[in-house]
């Protein structure tokens, strides 16, 4: 699999910047650098991903409507200034966007660079999970962060991830959100977006964080295994939502959470995380970690990203890394 070709991302945008005007094929092989035949295949490969075009070689082209792809052309204009984003490596197909963004990193890619995908072969969850990542349907993001920081600070960067999904999808949605704990993005209890955080370190220092972000946009169901515990932005909204003004907003937040983690530090992170989610205070919980499975009542967020518990038996504790479910 190899990422998108520069010149096809130049022909989504020749396209875009004609608006819906009917543009030659010639001229559209001219500015790209490559055959009118050429055209035509790659035509044919963006209508396969559902991109609207009419016409065909002897006609010329014609845009029926903006494409919602996330062509780097397309959101470059939006990223202007950004750290995050200011490198955009896109798939039309990728196995998984982490392994890609990890292996970019080990070849040295910089801070904020991001891999994005229409669509993943493999996408893959946390605890060995899949991650169901259906064609043009769902954002499927990694983010290269290269923070001088320990990797201690791997959660609350994490964290950073989450409120952004939080904030970006309720803003571009206005659909309620809820953060479960650590990453999980709920709509009416159900996950809509789950982050996958990888890293390369030695002991006392961060090389990379690859943070691998999945958001169910515009699916129109989930497959029946999780229907019950996975639901899209599109059935809970009962609408389409453009998912480059997703990536865009999410990409923005990123940027501006990881700043102010590094000013002001983990507190400011923590306190905004407690604020979004109902799952950081007074939640009945099913906790799950490799090694153990119990009940408790969560009690806020320790400053380093780990959940605060009560058990039933009123110990307290510390939950650095595993699962909760809320247990009504
Ligand atoms: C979870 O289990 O909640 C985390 C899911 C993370 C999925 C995203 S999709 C983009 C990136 N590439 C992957 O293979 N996984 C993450």
């Amino acid at each position: 699999m190899a990422p998108t070709d520069r010149r096809i991302d130049k022909l989504i945008h020749v396209l875009v910047a004609n608006g819906t005007v009917v543009v030659p094929g010639p001229k559209i092989a001219a500015e790209v650098g490559v055959t009118r035949k050429t055209v035509w295949e790659w035509i044919e490969k963006l209508r396969e991903l559902g991109v609207e075009i009419k016409g065909h070689h002897a006609t010329g082209y014609q845009l029926e409507s903006i494409p919602d792809i996330l062509a780097p052309s397309l959101l470059r204009s939006e990223l202007a200034g950004l750290e995050i984003g200011h490198r955009i490596v896109h798939y039309f197909q990728a196995d998984s966007t982490n392994s890609i963004a990890m292996e970019l990193a080990a070849q040295g890619a910089a801070h904020g660079t991001v891999v994005v995908a229409e669509e993943q072969t493999a996408g893959r969850g946390r605890f060995g999970r899949t991650w169901y990542s259906e064609k043009s349907s769902g954002i499927y993001a990694s983010i290269v962060l290269r923070p001088s920081l320990p990797p201690a600070a791997a959660p609350i960067l994490t964290l950073v991830a989450g409120l952004a999904v939080h904030e970006s999808v309720s803003g571009v949605s206005g659909l309620a959100t809820d953060i479960r704990w650590p990453n999980d993005l709920m709509v009416n209890g159900k996950k809509v977006a789950g982050i996958l955080t990888e890293m390369s370190a030695e002991l006392d220092r961060l090389h990379a964080l690859v943070v691998g972000i999945g958001i169910n946009v515009n699916h129109r169901q989930m497959p029946p295994e999780l229907e019950q515990i996975a639901t899209s932005l599109r059935i809970e909204g009962g609408r389409v939502y453009p998912r480059a003004k997703v990536l865009v907003a999410l990409l923005k937040e990123v940027e501006k959470l990881y700043q102010l983690l590094l000013a002001e530090g983990n507190d400011a992170i923590a306190s905004r995380w407690e604020a979004a989610s109902s799952f950081a205070r007074g939640k009945h919980v099913r906790v799950r970690t490799s090694s153990d499975q119990f009940v408790a009542v969560t009690t806020g967020l320790d400053r380093s990203g780990a959940l605060r518990l009560c058990r039933e038996d009123g110990r307290e504790e510390l939950l650095v890394a595993g699962e909760v479910v809320e247990v009504k």
